[in-house]
């Protein structure tokens, strides 16, 4: 007998909604368990207080590793780092009882300004959706499952819970749903959280299309759909369009489904089918908790260690003139200067704030690495002139500056890119005496870097790289770890260059994505525009070269993809091979170039490793509207190694044939197309000269020439108004003639 057959109605319709803020609702009569769920994504967010009612994190939380935020995992360019920090996370997880982590979040930089781009990963979906894969896969790992969110288009903050993000499928296809079907093909998570927004005007949580043909009948997807704390707005419909579990708890909510059965408008089954994929979430999570062997020890120290190892992977070197970097023995005097070296900033606000165990304060790690190598190390808190004095007298001059927790945070975007103008003061303040420069930045969303980059000799981004971030930097700036971050997205000069800029955050409830699939690098590169440093971007203590491209097609569609990496320099790092695939072919206005695989590849000096790549279909194509599937145009591909989106350090060209067809044409599609058809168009030519009377076949090239002045005037016009008489049938031959014979496209 299975659990929901001991269940009433009642009892069925409980299990929709939570118990409270963070728990699933038990069913003790069918042996259903009630699990917890907890915030994500970067630590564990468990709040101690279970009468608690903020969903924001302003209890207190029990305490845990702050690991990086994903801002910086997607720097690390790591499935290695996404996967390692999904275990440590996970490990503390089921250390609390935690048996759904909400998390990743995998939505897509759109706008700089958006105040969550801390919790996610990248302009890009491919490296949105490796890393959340790799993420949950570690969660997994420790028996722990994931959420995925916020699905789907929740790229801004500013009236989150009812804007309408208006995109069109193609742009949905390519850019914003990706990451997710990338992880729920490939991951297979247990549950996906929807948005607060809505898509095309209809709230995510009850968007059938989404839910049900997207996210279920076509990528497969078997879990829980779970909505954001507090995203539904009608749970009948909610339910119908395949949201199965509302949070946080809402009884009325859960008596509404049971009335709506009950008065004949909603078919129990729809109840039955959600509430046993709520009984099969508690019951894999309580065997998922019990297949990993024994209670979890975790240790702190060493969760804090691996978070300073992981965060030093992410920060990205995005300036180094005179290799001022990495600090030495030789610098006499290190001027540390700037709060946040005592005070750091290393995690975003809102529903992921952690608890942290402790946090590393930078300076004091900076002391220890210097006392290492003989080097004094002096400070100032900046604002004030101490700043300028100790920058004078050191040798090199460290500025700590980024964004205050209250510039951004979940629930609201920034206005401005630029970093407040105290510290552009100090920065430049410091730059004008100091011998040598270097920022070290600490901010979740993009910052500009212009007004004060050009007078500074290095500058090191951290983003918000969690509780060891303090020792991570200091690691990083004295070369005991090589910097091996990559920009997840691009840094524009300014704020305006952005794509999304005039559409960003909306008007009267919308947000038109009118740059369409343009977003982050594949707008800049597409149309030239200078950027501060593009996607892709970071340097290094030491130097790579990649050689030996080759590129071999498998059948059609497909290539495998070689390349040997070398590291000429003198010290070990970790190099990102970066492959895009750049392309003009098809119908549709294509991005320059995309990514299309990547891998980091860590090497001692002098040696090189070969990487292998399998670029499938999807690498070539594009989204087809007509045809409702991805179609790959017959054309050229360059496939190309970058050492960024805007730097192509080798590339190779391939000619695809394309995706053989039906291109079905009628009566009232214009001439153009006709004559373009590859089958039909000669056929059309050929049906027209033989009905012409003898005489006039001498002129025939002459008058067929004049059909391409009326090219875009339907076919059936021309023949109706024309000197030829073209019986019916013979039209409806040449239409079946397009059914019949399939074209490459
Ligand atoms: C956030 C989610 C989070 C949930 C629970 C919401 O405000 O959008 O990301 O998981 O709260 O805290």
């Amino acid at each position: 007998m299975e659990h929901l057959d001991v269940l009433t109605l009642e009892q069925k319709a409980r299990l929709l909604s939570g118990r409270g803020l963070w728990h699933t609702q038990a069913a003790p009569e069918a042996g259903v368990p009630e699990i917890v769920l907890a915030d994500g994504p970067h630590g564990v967010r468990l709040q101690e207080d279970e009468n608690a009612t903020d969903i924001m994190g302003i209890n207190a939380s029990r305490p845990a590793t702050c690991f990086p935020t994903a801002a910086a995992v997607g720097s690390s360019w790591d499935v290695e780092v996404a996967a390692r920090l999904g275990a440590a996370v996970g490990r503390e997880a089921r250390g609390q009882g935690v048996a759904v982590l909400l998390g990743p979040g995998v939505n897509i930089k759109r706008s700089p300004l958006c105040g969550r781009n801390f919790e996610y990963y990248s302009e890009d979906p491919l490296l949105s959706g490796m890393l959340g894969a790799a993420q949950v896969e570690g969660l997994r790992a420790e028996g722990v499952l994931a959420s995925v969110k916020h699905f789907a288009a929740n790229n801004q903050e500013t009236d989150r819970a009812v804007i309408s993000a208006d995109v069109d499928e193609r742009t949905l296809r390519e850019i914003y749903l990706p990451a997710f079907e990338h992880i729920v093909t490939r991951a297979r998570p247990a549950t996906v959280m929807t948005s607060f927004n809505k898509v095309n005007g209809v709230h995510t949580a009850e968007h059938h299309w989404l839910l049900t043909e997207v996210l279920r009948a076509e990528w497969g997807f078997d879990g829980v759909v779970v909505s954001d704390w507090g995203g539904v707005h009608d749970r009948v419909a909610a339910l119908l369009a395949g949201l199965d579990l509302q949070m946080p708890g809402d009884p009325a909510a859960d008596a509404a489904v049971a009335d709506a059965v009950r008065r004949g408008e909603l078919d129990e089954a729809v109840v039955d089918r959600s509430a046993r994929r709520v009984i099969d979430l508690a019951l894999a999570a309580t065997e998922g908790a019990a297949e990993v062997e024994g209670a979890p020890e975790v240790d702190a120290d060493a969760q804090h260690a691996l978070a300073r190892l992981l965060a030093a992977d992410c920060a990205v070197l995005l300036k180094n003139d005179g290799g001022v970097l990495p600090l030495t023995g030789d610098t006499a005097t290190i001027a540390v200067i700037g709060e946040f070296a005592t005070a750091p900033r290393f995690q975003g606000g809102g529903s992921s704030h952690v608890n942290p165990t402790r946090v590393d304060e930078p300076l004091a790690e900076i002391r220890a690495a210097a006392a290492a190598v003989g080097v004094e190390v002096t400070h100032a808190a900046g604002f004030d002139d101490g700043a300028v004095a100790v920058a004078g007298a050191a040798g090199v001059a460290v500025v700590f500056a980024g964004l205050a927790e209250r510039y951004e945070s979940e629930a609201y975007d920034r206005r401005t890119m630029l970093l407040p103008s105290d510290q552009v003061a100090l920065i430049r303040a410091v730059a004008a005496v100091a011998r040598c420069t270097v920022v070290v930045l600490a901010n979740g969303g993009a910052v500009s870097l212009e007004g004060w980059h050009d007078d500074v000799d290095a500058v090191l981004e951290g983003w918000l790289l969690g509780q060891a971030g303090g020792g991570a930097i200091a690691d990083l700036l004295f070369g005991v770890v090589n910097p091996s971050g990559r920009l997840a997205e691009t840094l524009p000069l300014r704020l305006e260059d952005n794509p999304s800029h005039l559409n960003f955050p909306g008007e009267f409830g919308h947000v038109r994505y009118g740059e369409g699939v343009l977003v982050g690098y594949r707008y800049y590169q597409s149309l030239d525009v200078p950027v501060r440093y593009p996607f892709g971007h970071g340097l290094s203590y030491t130097e790579f070269r990649v050689t030996d491209l080759a590129v071999t097609m498998d059948g059609d569609d497909a290539a495998t993809v070689r390349a040997a990496v070398t590291n000429v320099g003198l010290r070990a790092g970790k190099h990102v091979v970066q492959v895009y695939v750049e392309t003009a072919a098809g119908p549709v206005r294509r991005p320059r170039r995309e990514l299309r695989a990547f891998r980091k590849v860590a090497l001692e000096p002098g040696c090189s490793a070969e990487v292998t790549f399998r670029l499938d279909r999807r690498a070539f194509a594009y989204y087809n509207l007509d045809r409702a599937d991805w179609a790959v145009a017959a054309g050229e591909y360059a496939v190309q190694i970058g050492a960024n989106a805007a730097d192509i350090v080798a590339e190779q060209r391939v000619i695809l044939p394309g995706d053989l067809v039906p291109l079905r044409l009628t009566r009232d599609s214009p001439v153009g197309e006709w004559l373009a058809h590859p089958v039909a168009g000669p056929a059309l030519v050929e049906t027209l000269v033989a009905l012409m009377p003898e005489e006039q076949r001498a002129e025939a090239a002459a008058g067929i020439e004049m059909l391409h002045l009326v090219s875009a005037l339907p076919l059936g016009v021309i023949l109706d108004g024309g000197p030829l008489d073209v019986p019916p049938e013979v039209v409806a031959d040449l239409v079946a003639l397009t059914d019949r014979a399939p074209v490459r496209v």
